[in-house]
């Protein structure tokens, strides 16, 4: 996995997780509440972008943050003591070969990385079975095939393909989230409710056009310039046509919209 990661694990993907965490905090996090003394585990935390919110919106929830990058647990575990947050414990594990018994966790949370796993139906069925019965798993994942745009552009879309593509030749999925609910019930979870949720963004949202448009998802579709390139996906200067075009939809004038999917399903 780590070899394979899309998104690579360099300090701009760091940065765009967490533009992208700050900014759909409130449409992504609104009703994420652990209760008091409840076990919860993160699976695939990152560099923390989304332990730090949740750490914060449920302070008295216990967390067991794990990724499998080493480096990734490193940077999670200061930003979380530099915040303050004392109700998270970190570890470098793998979803795969999870070190912990079966019923640990009354919850568990995973955003943005089903999308990377080649078997995502076995991750969802390994954390499932952490879970004590009647606890909950929550997932959030993005959908790329869910982005529209105004000014409307043949070579954005076709960069936006090009990341489709690339994550797809990784083993991973940038279509996964309109199929949460068919992946969550193979893998044994029940009650699965899963809420669409859409940023959409026009002039009357400039902190959304920079937090967003530009700093995430068209940071991210720049990120994968170089190895578009050098699968013969695409020429550069149409590439960079695209990105130019992607851009163009966060100014004044320009829309752009994304379907996020948040679903929970009960053990
Ligand atoms: C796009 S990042 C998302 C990080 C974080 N959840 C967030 O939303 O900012 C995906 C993460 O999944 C982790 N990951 C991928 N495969 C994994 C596995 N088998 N076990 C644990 N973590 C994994 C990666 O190392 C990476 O940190």
């Amino acid at each position: 996995m780590n070899n394979t990661y899309v998104h690579g694990y360099d300090s701009r993907e760091s940065e765009r997780l967490n533009d992208q965490a700050s900014t759909l905090t409130e449409l992504l996090h609104h009703d994420t509440h652990y209760p008091p003394g409840s076990r919860v585990l993160e699976a695939g935390c990152g560099v923390g972008a989304q332990t730090l919110t949740l750490a914060s919106r449920s302070p008295q929830a216990q967390f067991t943050s794990i990724d499998i990058s080493h480096a990734s647990v490193a940077i999670a575990r200061d930003r979380v003591a530099q915040a303050g947050h004392l109700n998270v414990e970190f570890q470098q594990a793998d979803i795969f070969s999870m070190p912990f018994k079966a019923a640990s966790f009354d919850h568990v949370f995973l955003c943005f990385v089903l999308e990377h796993l080649a078997e995502p139906v076995e991750a969802l069925t390994t954390l499932r079975k952490l879970l004590r019965p009647g606890g909950t798993l929550t997932v959030i994942e993005g959908d790329h095939g869910l982005t529209a745009f105004h000014p409307d552009n043949a070579a954005a879309r076709d960069a936006i393909q090009c990341q489709v593509e690339l994550q797809s030749r990784a083993g991973g999925n940038a279509l996964i989230g309109r199929q949460l609910q068919p992946l969550m019930v193979a893998a044994g979870l029940t009650s699965v409710q899963v809420s669409p949720r859409t940023v959409y963004v026009d002039g009357s949202r400039p902190e959304w056009a920079e937090g967003f448009t530009r700093n995430t998802f068209t940071a991210m579709i720049q990120g994968v310039r170089e190895p578009a390139l050098a699968a013969g996906l695409m020429q550069a200067q149409r590439f960079d046509e695209g990105v130019q075009a992607l851009l163009r939809t966060a100014e004044s004038d320009g829309v752009f919209c994304y379907t996020f999917f948040k679903a929970v399903g009960a053990a």
